[in-house]
Formats: C-alpha cells, sequence, structure tokens
C-alpha cells in the first residue's frame, strides 16, 4: 500500500504516521508514576500556576471513588485549557520562566492517567469556567484526539469549592489504585492506606515551598501538612556547611553539606520523621533540588556506598530548570543522572565528608586501644581484620585474678577468653546496620559495677595516679562511661572509707 501525501519532486515520499489515540494514550499510563509521584506532578502545576494552597481531597468509600486535587492559582481560559489537556502541550526544549516546575507538556496527563482512566478538570479564570474531560473509554470507542468540553460537572462536589480563580484536577475510574478490589470497605482501606504513605512524599518534595516566606499550604483530607525538611536545619545541633556554587554554561549549580544531630539531640519523633520508612542509613547522600522541588534523595549517585560512617551526612544540590538537558530530568521529575563536570565536584564533596567521618572513627579507635584509658575490650587491627578481645591486663580482671588460688587462675583467664571469641560479630553487624542507635552496651548490677570501681581505682592509685586523673580516665571507658553517675557516687563513698 502506498499513502503519497507528497506532490513529486518536493522531497521525499511520506506517508501518515499520526498516532493512533487508542494506543498511544493508553502507553501514557506506563511511565512508571507512583500515586505519590503522581499526585506531585499535578502540584507542580499548581505551585506553577501560583496557589498559595493546593487541597488533596479523597473520596473512597463511594462507588465511584474519586481523587480531587484543588488549587487556588491562577487558572485557565478555555483556550489555555484545551491547550493544557494535549499531551505535549509544550516543546520540552523551550526556555522556560525560572519558577515554572514544568517541561515536557505531558505531567497532567501521564501523572493523571497512571491512576485513573477518567480526568476531568475544571478551572477558572477572569469569571469564566472552563471544564474538559479525558475518559480513556472515550478515546478507546472514538481512536480520535479529542477532549470533551461538558457545559457543567454534575455530580463533582468539589467543583463548589473553586475560588475566584484556580483549577481542580479530578481524578476517576481510580483503577490503577484498586480497581480490581470490588469489596467497598476493603478498596476505601486500600485507597486510604497509599494516600496516608504518600503524605509523606509531599511534605519532603515541597517542604522548601511549604516553608518559604510566602508558603504554599499543601492540605491532605483537610489536614495542613507539615514541611518535613530533611537537613533539620531548625535543629541548633545541625551542622551546615559553607554553600559553594558550580557556575556551568546552563545556569549555576549550588551545593551544601550538612550533618544531621545524632539522634540524642532531638526526639525520637523528630529522628523517625527524619529518618522515613527507609532509615537514616538509606536516607544519607545527595538531595537533589530543581526550582527548589526535591527530584530525588538518598543516593550518592554510585559516588560511594551508603554507609554507617557518612549515615548523618545529606547534601543539598540546587539546580535550575535550564539546566534539564544535562542532568536528563524525566518526566516525572524523580530521576535524573549527573553531569561529568558536577560528578568530579561531588566526588571531592564525598572525599571531604568520609575523611571527616573517618577522622572521627580513629579517634575513637585510638581511644580504644590507648593502655592509658584502661578499656575492658581492645580493638586490634592486623592481616586486615579488626578483632575485639577482652583485655586481660585490665585491672578489674588482674586484681580478681591475683584473689584467685593459682590453679583458678588459668581457669578464670580462658573463660575471658571465650567470651571474647564467641562474640556475636554477625549479629551485631546486622544490627548496627539496621538499628545502630539502639545497640547500647548491657547495663550491669551494682555489684558488679562497684567491684570493677574499686578493683580499677586500686591500681591506678597503685600507679600513682591522683583522684583527678582516675576521674577522667575512668569517665572515658564502659562500664563506667555508660554510668557514670553511680560511678561516681562508687568513687565518692570508696574514697569515703578509705578516709582519703
Ligand atoms: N493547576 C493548573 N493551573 C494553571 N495551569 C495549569 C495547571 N495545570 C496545568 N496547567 C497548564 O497546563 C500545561 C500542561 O501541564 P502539564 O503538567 O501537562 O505540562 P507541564 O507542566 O508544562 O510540563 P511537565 O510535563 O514537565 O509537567 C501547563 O504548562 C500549564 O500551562
Ligand atoms: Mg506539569
Amino acid at each position: 500500500m502506498t499513502n503519497d501525501l507528497q506532490p513529486e519532486g518536493t522531497g521525499p515520499r511520506r506517508a501518515d504516521a499520526t498516532p493512533h489515540a487508542a494506543a498511544l494514550i493508553e502507553g501514557l499510563r506506563d511511565l512508571g508514576y507512583s500515586l505519590e509521584t503522581a499526585i506531585s506532578d499535578i502540584v507542580d502545576n499548581s505551585i506553577t500556576a501560583g496557589a498559595s494552597r493546593v487541597e488533596i481531597m479523597t473520596e473512597v468509600s463511594s462507588a465511584d471513588p474519586r481523587i480531587a486535587i484543588l488549587d487556588n492559582g491562577l487558572g485557565m481560559s478555555e483556550d489555555e485549557l484545551v491547550a493544557a489537556m494535549r499531551p505535549g502541550s509544550r516543546n520540552p526544549l523551550a526556555t522556560r520562566d525560572e519558577p515554572d516546575l514544568g517541561r515536557f507538556g505531558l505531567g497532567l496527563k501521564s501523572a493523571s492517567f497512571s491512576q485513573c482512566r477518567r480526568l476531568t478538570v475544571v478551572t477558572r479564570k477572569a469569571g469564566e469556567t472552563s471544564i474538559a474531560v479525558w475518559d480513556l473509554d472515550d478515546v478507546a470507542d472514538r481512536n480520535e484526539w479529542s477532549v470533551e468540553l461538558p457545559d457543567d460537572a454534575p455530580g463533582v462536589p468539589e467543583v463548589d469549592l473553586l475560588g475566584t480563580t484556580g483549577t481542580l484536577v479530578l481524578w476517576e475510574k481510580l483503577d490503577r489504585l484498586a480497581g480490581n478490589i470490588a469489596d467497598p470497605p476493603r478498596r476505601a482501606e486500600v485507597i486510604n492506606q497509599r494516600i496516608a504513605e504518600a503524605e509523606r512524599h509531599l511534605r519532603l518534595v515541597f517542604h522548601r515551598f511549604m516553608e518559604a516566606g510566602k508558603p504554599v499550604e499543601i492540605v491532605l483530607n483537610d489536614r495542613a501538612l507539615r514541611p518535613l525538611d530533611p537537613f533539620a536545619r531548625s535543629n541548633p545541633a545541625t551542622i551546615a556547611d559553607p554553600v559553594e556554587s558550580l557556575p556551568l554554561k546552563q545556569g549555576s549549580v549550588e551545593i551544601q553539606s550538612y550533618t544531621l544531630p545524632h539522634h540524642k539531640q532531638m526526639s525520637n519523633a523528630a529522628w523517625d520523621d527524619l529518618a522515613g520508612p527507609e532509615g537514616h542509613l538509606k536516607s544519607q547522600g545527595f538531595y537533589l533540588y530543581r526550582g527548589k522541588r526535591l527530584i530525588l534523595h538518598g543516593t550518592w549517585f554510585g559516588l560511594c556506598r551508603q554507609s554507617e560512617l557518612t549515615k548523618l551526612s545529606r547534601v543539598r544540590i540546587d539546580i535550575p530548570n535550564s539546566m534539564d538537558a544535562d542532568w536528563k530530568v524525566d518526566v516525572k521529575k524523580s530521576s535524573a543522572q549527573l553531569p561529568p563536570l558536577v560528578r568530579d565536584r561531588l566526588q571531592r564533596v564525598i572525599e571531604r565528608i568520609q575523611g571527616g567521618s573517618k577522622r572521627t572513627y580513629r579517634k575513637r579507635g585510638q581511644k580504644l586501644v590507648d593502655q592509658e584509658r584502661l578499656p575492658l575490650w581492645q580493638r586490634m587491627q592486623a592481616d586486615g581484620q579488626i578483632r575485639y578481645r577482652p583485655n586481660i591486663d585490665h585491672p578489674a580482671f588482674v586484681t580478681f585474678a591475683e584473689a584467685l588460688p593459682p590453679d583458678l587462675r588459668q581457669g578464670f583467664f580462658n573463660c575471658i577468653a571465650l567470651v571474647g571469641a564467641s562474640l556475636p560479630v554477625e549479629t551485631l553487624h546486622a544490627d548496627m546496620a539496621a538499628l545502630p542507635e539502639q545497640v547500647a552496651p548491657d547495663k550491669v548490677d551494682d555489684e558488679v559495677l562497684a567491684q570493677a570501681v574499686q578493683y580499677t581505682m586500686s591500681m591506678l592509685m597503685e600507679a600513682g595516679k591522683d583522684i583527678n586523673e582516675i576521674r577522667s580516665l575512668m569517665k572515658d571507658v564502659d562500664p563506667f562511661r555508660s554510668a557514670w553517675a553511680e560511678t561516681q557516687s562508687i568513687i565518692e563513698a570508696t574514697l569515703e572509707a578509705r578516709g582519703q
């Protein structure tokens, strides 16, 4: 079959290859959105339209559940609305205003279709209310790119909430969310659960808009969401490094490293909120913002591993929307790739962070092997292995062994060696990786502590140390460090008993 549309002699032959509406629009559903990335894409549009309030409302208990996203932004005229409903409404190569969070002219459609089969947009501008609907079943029947323009939207109560200007995006026929669940209460439960999971994502992705001077309020089912600052900047114990700027051809990249406070320096709730469901280990890394909107986080872009050493490090990277091509930002605004020039700079940032963490780590390591400090455990590093061994020269062991009849002494040291050799390294490692802040030295009872304090004090006194030195040495090692208040009273009582 020939499809000659071009008169001869004016160029190569051409054939009509207009996409089949029904097929292509179905294809738009599968760009890989999740519920939270889809809602975020709609919220992007509201923020770009200057909204100061975005309300996400779910009606899940009715026979036809729906999700509505309402804003009080600029709204659209009917012509603008029709343009907005067109897949590919803007050329991705066009320059956009700086605060524009869009790029591809696709998000409204692709995000909506990823979750629903019927998208209604009701918008108001200059006293005119316009409505447009894409219904995928309708497109499948007609197989043409024609958007429906109904005169009104009956049965959509959210329309009454539109102010003088603004836009309502309505998702119906939620086949992807819970379409296969026939039982209405169960379906409502599943959708509610998914919405609840999306909440944290919204608090994080838009936190800079929610906390800025002219904040955007994001409301989820009548509840205003609190911004979630991944750098905990309001906590005075957060360490912020100076801002670095990397000027490039398409704009400037801003980089700033933060070290989060230790979990003891904040409430458990704040610590868990910062960690999220993935935990702190997986939440360290770069936080990439495009136009102040978080695009991705919790990755070192393959430049280093997410390790326990750098667990509290989070690095803010800010890029303008003029750099989309360099960073290969995707339609969902949830992935990007590192341009080579930035890669080199970030490598140095990581080396600095690792250098800092390693130094503190080594310092701790030295403390452990420092003979002055009387460790009960010794850290030994040799032949590519790190071992922990009870320190049989510790006064608590030596003094006790000396009190034993000679034939029992070797047996005592054998028992101690057995404890050291059976240290459950793998379990410790797993716990340290998953719940490090919950791993703590075992508490010793008063009698054990008192005995250890007394032996240690005697030994140090015999070695000619004065009481202040003794206190300072003991304060740094367990079991005294973790029970310092009790240790101090035992020291005082011992001094008193000795008449000192
Ligand atoms: N809530 C809204 N208020 C006002 N205008 C809107 C709203 N939502 C969408 N628009 C208009 O519709 C257009 C198309 O939106 P869409 O999300 O499909 O693409 P985009 O935002 O331009 O780019 P991207 O695909 O990167 O999101 C927008 O450029 C904007 O002009
Ligand atoms: Mg958009």
